[in-house]
């Protein structure tokens, strides 16, 4: 080995939402001097963690038990849940709260205490929440926080791949950094670390119709992958209920809480429907209902179905549901009069990175944590507002371990620059557009709400062709932005379509017409795919 790399990071995060700034903060609260670096594709407030309506899952209320949200949680997860993740991030959840409240979060007050709301599959109102704008509240104080702490901040920084120290038998060790591609001037950087963690979201954007930002495009499950990380469970693609339906609403959500403070789906000639799928009702866990409003649509043909809470107090609605409501009136659209027309959209990628209760990964040094891995709490199906909960438990845990083994990491070796000496700029963007439009397309209409071996073996046939075109692209031109989401894109819908293929049942999320129902004979199992350079098995 050369000589060290002089002053590499204690810690990289990649990604500046509810998971990475809590390890970060995490890290820098243990240790104020630590050198932490925090990359975020767009500006740091860009993520899901932003947009996020209903709340966080907490129990706080003398009525509610621990055990009844553990039962809850492993009820939605169908059978797959992890149940020591399940048990952890539950009980985790009071200490998040309060530390969020220490970070200056403001949630809504119902007197003294913190007023609670109520989601599907919940069996107790147990949401905490600010209004319906639960995200941004949480967003904004993590980042204040963060800007003032002493880390720096690189935002437009689009993490490419991680790197991993090459040992003296030329294998792999563990992850010592990553590049990243400065947007603004089109430069890549190096990122010299000892130890990094993704936090980089889910892959909802995989889909057409997605209640996600643009920037939800599984960069980190793919840089995992081609780093040698096993992943799990990537067939359960969360489909939201209700997302508002207008050609210029861009999949604007409708929180849960619409259903949970009362709301009703009604079919267009405003009858009820939702008894005649799941004695719960509205108030079934959001696979059933997206599922309910799929089969209505293509029962009727119609393009949508309707959510009334215009039979509650205006004041009321006005109170609880101000984003909403704002947001349906820009459309001309008055839910305190008239229901709301909704669809549903990939909302939550349930599967990810595998790792442990501390974000550890199969790869030393190289921590996951939030939509981007899977400990195992969310099985086959993610009960709303265990999400942001995951974030900040599973952060902090990761923060502890990070802190506890900092002694321990020797010198990062010198580590190569990124290399452009083969490459040029394209000038053939539009394949790149063209490939982005027609990969979000086939995965809507082949590996949706419903689906089938038939139409699963379309997709896996059109993503193998797509993903040979790209990286022939990414070998011979300069990487830009876009074309680094749609490689990652490209991997995960493969990954994605793999996994629904081996799951011969349906399950949760996964549904399909084939196997339509889950297996009864063999125990239910996660699906674990194994990277070809899957080296070290530590985690699970
Ligand atoms: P995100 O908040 O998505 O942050 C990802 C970060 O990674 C961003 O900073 C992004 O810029 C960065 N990033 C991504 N790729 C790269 C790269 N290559 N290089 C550098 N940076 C990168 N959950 C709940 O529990 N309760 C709710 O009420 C709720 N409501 C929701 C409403 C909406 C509309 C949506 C979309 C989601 C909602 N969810 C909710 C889900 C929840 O918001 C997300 O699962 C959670 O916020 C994910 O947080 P995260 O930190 O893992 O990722
Ligand atoms: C919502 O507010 O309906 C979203 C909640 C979630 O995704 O957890």
């Amino acid at each position: 080995m050369g000589k060290p790399v002089r002053d590499p990071y204690d810690l990289l995060v990649i990604g500046s939402g509810a998971a990475g700034l809590s390890v970060a903060l995490g890290v820098l609260a243990a240790d104020p001097a630590a050198r932490v670096a925090v990359l975020a594709k767009n500006d740091l407030s860009e993520g899901s963690t932003r947009y996020a309506q209903g709340g966080i899952a907490a129990v706080l209320d003398a009525a509610d038990s621990t055990e009844a949200h553990i039962a809850d949680t492993l009820n939605a997860g169908a059978g797959i849940c992890v149940e020591p993740a399940v048990r952890a991030v539950v009980e985790g959840a009071p200490a998040a709260i309060a530390w969020l409240l220490e970070h200056g979060v403001v949630f809504d007050r119902e007197g003294d205490d913190l007023h609670l709301t109520r989601e599907g599959g919940h069996s107790h109102r147990r949401i905490v929440h600010s209004a319906d704008a639960t995200g941004k509240a949480v967003q904004m104080s993590l980042e204040a926080r963060i800007r003032e702490s002493g880390a720096e901040l690189f935002e437009f920084h689009n993490a490419i791949d991680l790197i991993r120290e090459k040992l003296p038998n030329g294998r792999p060790g563990r992850c010592v950094g990553a590049y990243g591609l400065d947007r603004r001037d089109g430069r890549v950087k190096l990122f010299a670390a000892r130890a990094v963690v993704l936090a980089t979201g889910g892959a909802s954007r995989v889909y057409l119709f997605s209640s996600n930002p643009d920037g939800s495009t599984g960069d980190g499950i793919a840089m995992a992958w081609r780093a040698g990380c096993r992943v799990a469970n990537m067939e359960f693609s969360q489909f939201h209920p209700t997302c508002l339906y207008h050609p210029k609403a861009k999949s604007f959500l409708v929180t849960e809480a619409v259903r949970g403070e009362g709301g009703l789906l009604l079919r267009p000639d405003g009858t009820r429907f939702m008894d005649d799928y799941d004695p719960r009702g509205e108030l079934a866990p959001r696979d059933i209902v997206a599922r309910a409003i799929d089969d209505v649509m293509k029962r009727l043909g119609c393009e949508c179905v309707f959510l009334d809470i215009s039979h509650k107090p205006a004041d009321f609605i006005k109170a609880h549901f101000p984003t909403v409501h704002a947001e349906a009136l820009k459309f001309g659209i008055d839910m305190t009069r008239e229901p709301l027309p909704v669809v549903p959209a990939a909302h939550y990628t349930c599967g990810g990175v595998l790792t442990d209760l501390a974000g550890r990964t199969d790869v030393d040094n190289l921590y996951a944590v939030g939509e981007v891995a899977f400990t195992g709490l969310h099985g086959a199906n993610r009960m709303a507002s265990n999400s942001l909960l995951e974030c900040l438990v599973v952060g902090a845990a990761c923060a502890r371990d990070i802190i506890a083994r900092r002694g321990t990491i020797a010198d990062i070796p010198q580590l190569a620059p990124w290399d452009e000496t083969w490459v040029i700029d394209s000038d053939e963007e539009v394949v790149v557009a063209h490939n982005w439009d027609e990969l979000r397309r086939f995965m809507w209409d082949y590996v949706g709400i419903v689906r089938s071996t038939k139409r699963l073996e379309r997709a896996k046939h059109r993503v193998r062709l797509l993903r040979d075109e790209i990286d022939e692209y990414y070998g011979s031109f300069r990487v830009t932005n876009d074309l680094l989401e749609l490689r990652n894109l490209s991997l995960v819908a493969d990954l994605i379509i793999r996994s629904a293929l081996a799951r011969r049942e349906s399950r949760g999320l996964h549904y399909t017409i084939d196997f339509p129902t889950p297996d009864a004979v063999a125990p239910p199992q996660n699906t674990i795919l194994v990277p070809k350079n899957f080296s070290i098995r530590r985690v699970i």
